[in-house]
């Protein structure tokens, strides 16, 4: 029996080793980790220098919050923004928020410039994360159902129209 509640459908497989770009099951079993997590270990399981830095971390300061500046937070932002040749950057812990996020700055845009209601447009069988704004702009039923009434003010569209 397990104590989760059952909002994902995990396949029968357990990992519980990563090295490099490889997984490995509880029966010994080695696979290729084609979604690199879920797109969150793009510089593979284990590098050395990152889990030297986790654990340097973790035996320094586990967490304060952003009421306070936060050192390495600030030196990435920099480091960031100077590659990516941008002004700002905001750090979040999923992709559901850093997509809140960006429908909030939409509407302060949109407010900014005299626009009661701002519209977004998101595109049809696209995803956008899980969270009641998310789960809105998503063009998909599927990840809906059940959730009613949804955040408003999205517009879904087909992509070919929006090329
Ligand atoms: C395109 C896209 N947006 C948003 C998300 C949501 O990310 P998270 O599960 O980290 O909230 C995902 C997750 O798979 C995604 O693929």
């Amino acid at each position: 029996m397990s104590y989760l509640m059952s909002n994902y459908a995990p396949l029968e497989v357990t990992f519980v080793k990563g090295k490099g770009c490889y997984l490995t099951d509880t029966k010994g079993e080695q696979y290729l980790d084609a979604l690199s997590g879920v797109g969150v270990v793009g510089l593979g399981h284990c590098h050395k220098d990152i889990t030297n830095a986790i654990q340097t971390q973790a035996g320094e300061l586990l967490h304060t919050s952003n009421w306070y500046h936060i050192q390495h937070q600030e030196a990435l932002a920099k480091k960031l923004c100077q590659l990516a040749n941008m002004d700002a950057t905001f750090f979040s812990n999923s992709g559901a928020e850093a997509n809140e996020a960006a429908i909030k700055i939409a509407r302060l845009h949109g407010h900014a410039n005299n626009i009661d209601n701002p519209i977004i447009l998101t595109a049809n069988q696209s995803f956008h994360g899980r969270t009641m704004a998310t789960l809105s702009a998503t063009g998909n039923e599927k990840v809906q159902n059940g959730f009613a009434p949804l955040v408003s003010e999205f517009i879904h569209v087909d992509r070919k129209s929006v090329v």
